[in-house]
């Protein structure tokens, strides 16, 4: 081993860091941006050591960390198509690592461990018409999927986002949504739940919006990211529409500490959601009972 650094002159650290990092050992990345995003999420721009690319695919997600504070897992919200020196979490302020996370500011350093988990295979989507169902948070993730998919639009068929938030105050990437919104190859529906006085769109849950939605289920495939209640109602909707279960993709957020299969945390019956998930087709779901 010693020989090995040796030859390649580089120190054990380096060594350690660069060619075989430990899946448990943090990398120290640089906070480059903070952006307030609503009340509760802030978006923060990170960037590795050197600049180096994060790796992952839509759905995955990292282990951010303060030393002494925690450790939680974060969607990466940014597409791998847009993902190159830095990349981007949505996090909402919940607890103690969350409000501490909303403490830094550009310039700062967190601990990255990952990407880990199964994202959503591209593959299984190309030339499909793509129907995302996305509730509150569950945005973040859907972006990265979202963005990829327009970064490589002639790959896919059909893009339709349904897009629910509790109120107005809470609706993620606003500008986003607005230049969706103007592009005619991607069909945007927004509904909030309880509406102010200045909102005109749709009113009520996600699933009112799936009778404004023609689909073809012979060349469809779904994906839905949301609170584990929203999976319950969509996954009827979408059966609705004559989707089979294995045409249907979901994330599950269960607890997670290790994020690697080691600590049991985030176990559905025989598996482990940090490896075999967080994404799962609806069919895989049915097999463990537990799951939603
Ligand atoms: C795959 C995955 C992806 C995620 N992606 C994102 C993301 O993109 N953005 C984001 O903001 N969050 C995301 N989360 C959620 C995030 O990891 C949690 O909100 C995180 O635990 C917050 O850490 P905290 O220390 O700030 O809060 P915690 O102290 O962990 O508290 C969070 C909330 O959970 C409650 N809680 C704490 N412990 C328990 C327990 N044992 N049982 C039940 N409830 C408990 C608390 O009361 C509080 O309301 C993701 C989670 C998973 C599993
Ligand atoms: S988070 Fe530890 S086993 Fe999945």
């Amino acid at each position: 081993m010693v020989e090995v650094f040796e030859d390649a002159a580089v120190s054990e650290a380096a060594y350690v860091e660069e060619v075989m990092p430990s899946i448990y050992l943090p990398t120290v990345a640089k906070i480059i941006k903070v952006r307030t995003e609503t009340e509760m999420e802030k978006v923060f721009t990170v960037r590795l050591p050197g600049g180096r690319p994060l790796g992952h695919a839509p759905g995955q997600f990292v282990m951010v960390s303060l030393p002494g504070i925690g450790e939680a897992p974060i969607s990466v919200m940014s597409s791998p198509s847009r993902t190159h020196e830095t990349f981007e979490l949505c996090i909402r302020r919940v607890g103690n690592l969350t409000n501490s996370l909303h403490k830094l500011l550009p310039g700062d350093d967190i601990g990255i461990r990952g990407p880990f988990a199964r994202g959503f295979p591209m593959d299984v989507f190309k030339k499909k018409d793509v129907i995302v169902a996305a509730g509150g948070l569950g945005l973040a993730p859907a972006r990265s999927f979202i963005d990829e998919i327009l970064d490589n639009r002639d790959d896919y068929g059909r893009l339709i986002v349904l897009y629910g938030a509790r109120n107005p105050s809470e609706i993620l990437f606003r500008d986003e949504l607005r230049k969706w919104r103007m592009r005619d190859d991607i069909d945007l529906l927004v509904t909030v739940d309880r509406p102010d006085e200045s909102w005109v769109g749709h009113i009520g849950v996600i699933t009112r919006l799936f009778p404004r939605v023609e689909i073809n289920p012979a060349k469809a495939m779904a994906v839905t990211i949301g609170p584990p209640i929203m999976y319950r109602f969509v996954t009827v909707e979408l059966l609705g529409k004559g989707l089979s279960p294995d045409q249907i993709w979901m994330s599950f957020e269960r607890r997670m500490k290790c994020g690697v299969g080691k600590c049991g945390h985030c176990q559905v019956n025989y598996r482990y959601s940090c490896q075999e998930g967080p994404s799962w087709t609806y069919a895989e779901a049915l097999a463990f009972e537990e799951a939603l």
